[in-house]
């Protein structure tokens, strides 16, 4: 099977931004998807460097518009590494090959009678580098542009796309996968539900000559789009390249919602009127906005890849977005909801079991992965989940629901967590009679990590090379490359030995956080009244109901230095905060991770040896072998961190 996926080529009048980085993070990871199922992958991002935009671009710049063309273009072509992003190929519509098809391609389309020349007097909007019909301005304006276009009469080169609007039609209705998501198909389809338009596909020099000249009149130049749509073709070696057919039969593009229509009826018409087949796919995404608000340079919000990479590490920018945003609809983009991300499904969900289940291994194991012994109904469940996760993985990355998928990967690093809180291997640990379930653990908890490492390889890169080495894999081990030879279940071997791992993600702090923002608000009880005077033995139910007791998961811990007996414990409730207990004599801290435990959540806060509690970690004190020992309250089975004990 093979794919070939493009992104929109990018005008080079402004430089990559965030909008930019997501459709071609998403043509990455799809490619890196389809790569993981075995196919043969062609992925082609490029920038578009004719027309007014660029020329009026480079005059502000006091530069030539090549010269201008090259400085951008080469911004755009250097910033898909950083965030681990390797295109096959990178077309500029200056490329000589795509200039000499481009005109061959009108020429034909010329000599077939497709294109006329005519006068016209049309609503040209110089931002979208085109003419509106009346009925899509709003009050007057471009909707996108917020101005009102300019009334201009010139002769020109019309492309008869009329003609073509009826097998348009039937194509969409015949094809439903053509266009999705469904909107985006039913906007196209309610469009053609009108007569339309021929489009206007030349420029008269007097007006522009950076463009690609007319064949048939050197008095004009072609019109951006129809210039630009061709590039999917000429990236592949249109029209006699070796491996053409092969990749153009298969052809989806990916968008934003803004170019719609150039797409879903420009090109299509375009493609009839050459006689060539009509691509494959067309996937179109929502919005990016910043904190709900448009991003746009006069705003001054415009975010730039490479301080998304500085500040916050490739793999969490890779994350977050395809993570945050459901594809197909708008999303708001703030640095609170990347660190909320961050702190709560990399660090603690996916970094800490990968650290929790390495460092046991090596504690317990001596970094050797162990035999396991016969699975019980519980490690039959976990396999069941496994093999479940996989397949609708699949099938979401398929569809271009990643927001979806990786809400099934995290359903499973959660069970994996589960997996490892209930079993207990550190209670396991300390029973010789136990050490064949301890491996079996153990081992099982590996192979989740080994399934999760398969399936985030498209997603995060960098993240998963880091896991495959901590589980004692070579980057291209098929186990951790390949769905087909990886999807099965308990192949790690038994014996090898796992290298001292990394940390995987840092927890970040962010003063603004929505961490912190979406903390609890307090309850009745948090409000620090003097408590009334009771009668010692007995309470009545409304002063019980003054302490707001809850279920806390610790997902740090530390030992406070300079002291014996203290840890500082990072809880969620689900917001997340520090509470030190006195339980450092008799827990190890690294084994207290993933723990659900009773906390009186409303206690004042206090400062302890410079570590500020709040809150207080319930635990029963009792005496083991003579000795006094506290020991941690629980639940007795996993609930939602934040649960009201009552
Ligand atoms: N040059 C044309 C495309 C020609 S394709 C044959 C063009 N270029 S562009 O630089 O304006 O890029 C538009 C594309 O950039 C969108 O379709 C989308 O892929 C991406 N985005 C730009 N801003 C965006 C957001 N705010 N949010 C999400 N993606 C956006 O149009």
């Amino acid at each position: 099977m093979t794919t070939y996926i493009t992104t929109p080529i990018y005008y080079v009048n402004a430089q990559p931004h965030l909008g930019h980085a997501y459709t071609t993070i998403v043509a990455d990871t799809y490619s890196r998807f389809k790569r993981l199922c075995g196919e043969k992958v062609r992925f082609q991002t490029g920038t578009d460097e004719h027309g007014d935009k660029i020329v009026k671009a480079a005059e502000e710049q006091h530069v030539q518009p090549k010269e201008y063309v090259d400085r951008i273009s080469a911004m755009f072509r250097e910033t898909w590494p950083l965030l681990q992003i390797e295109p096959d190929h990178f077309i500029r519509t200056t490329d000589a090959a795509h200039v000499a098809v481009v005109q061959k391609i009108l020429q034909k389309v010329y000599d077939s009678g497709d294109i006329y020349f005519d006068e016209y007097t049309g609503l040209y909007c110089q931002g979208c580098e085109r003419y509106l019909t009346e009925k899509e301005l709003v009050d007057g304006n471009c909707p996108d542009h917020q101005k009102p276009p300019e009334e201009i009469a010139e002769q020109n080169y019309f492309f008869r796309m009329s003609r073509y609007q009826q097998q348009l039609i039937d194509h969409i209705h015949n094809n439903p996968e053509f266009i999705s998501p469904e909107r985006y198909r039913n906007e196209v389809l309610s469009f053609l539900s009108e007569p339309l338009e021929d489009l206007c596909i030349s420029r008269p020099k007097s007006r522009l000559t950076w463009g690609i000249e007319l064949p048939f009149d050197d008095a004009f130049v072609t019109y951006v789009w129809f210039d630009a749509l061709i590039n999917y073709l000429t990236g592949i070696g249109f029209p006699d390249g070796a491996s053409f057919n092969e990749y153009w039969s298969v052809a989806e593009h990916l968008i934003a919602k803004d170019i719609l229509k150039p797409h879903a009826i420009y090109w299509p018409t375009m493609l009839l009127a050459m006689g060539v087949p009509l691509y494959k796919k067309l996937h179109v995404h929502g919005y990016w906005n910043i904190d709900d608000t448009k991003m746009s340079k006069s705003i001054g919000n415009v975010v730039r890849p490479k301080e998304l990479v500085d500040n916050y590490g490739v793999d969490t920018i890779r994350y977050f977005t395809l993570r945050e945003m459901s594809f197909g609809l708008d999303s708001s983009f703030s640095s609170e909801a990347i660190v909320a991300r961050q702190n709560a499904d990399l660090a603690n969900d996916l970094g800490n079991l990968f650290s929790r289940a390495t460092a046991m291994v090596h504690k317990y194991r001596q970094g050797k992965v162990p035999e396991p012994a016969e699975d019980n109904a519980a490690d039959k469940e976990l396999e069941e989940a496994a093999q479940t996760m996989l397949r609708d993985y699949r099938q979401l990355m398929a569809d271009f629901l990643f927001h979806r998928a990786l809400q099934t990967v995290w359903d499973f690093v959660g069970m994996a967590n589960r997996y490892i809180v209930t079993n207990a291997p550190w209670t396991l640990a300390k029973d010789p009679a136990q050490s064949a379930r301890l491996d079996t653990v153990l081992y099982n908890t590996l192979e989740c990590l080994r399934l999760l490492t398969l399936v985030l390889q498209p997603v995060m890169p960098g993240a998963a090379m880091k896991m495959a080495k901590g589980l004692g894999l070579a980057a291209g081990d098929e186990r951790v490359c390949s769905l087909d030879h990886g999807g099965t279940w308990k192949l790690l071997a038994p014996g090898c030995l796992l290298p001292a791992t990394e940390t995987l993600f840092p927890r970040l702090e962010d003063d603004k956080s929505a961490v912190k923002k979406s903390a609890p608000e307090k309850t009745e009880g948090a409000k620090n009244e003097p408590l009334p005077e009771i009668d010692r033995d007995l309470v009545d139910f409304a002063y019980f109901q003054k302490l707001d007791l809850r279920v806390a998961e610790i997902v740090a811990a530390e030992p406070i230095k300079k002291s014996k007996k203290l840890l500082k414990l990072t809880v969620r409730v689900p917001a997340e905060r520090t509470i030190v207990a006195g339980i450092a004599e008799y827990y190890n801290a690294e084994d207290l991770i993933g723990r659900q435990v009773l906390i009186v959540a409303n206690l004042k806060p206090v400062k302890i040896m410079g570590v500020s509690s709040h809150g207080m970690v319930l635990a029963a004190r009792t005496e083991i072998d003579g000795k006094e020992r506290l020991v941690l309250s629980a639940v007795s089975d996993m609930v939602v961190p934040g649960s009201k004990v009552a």
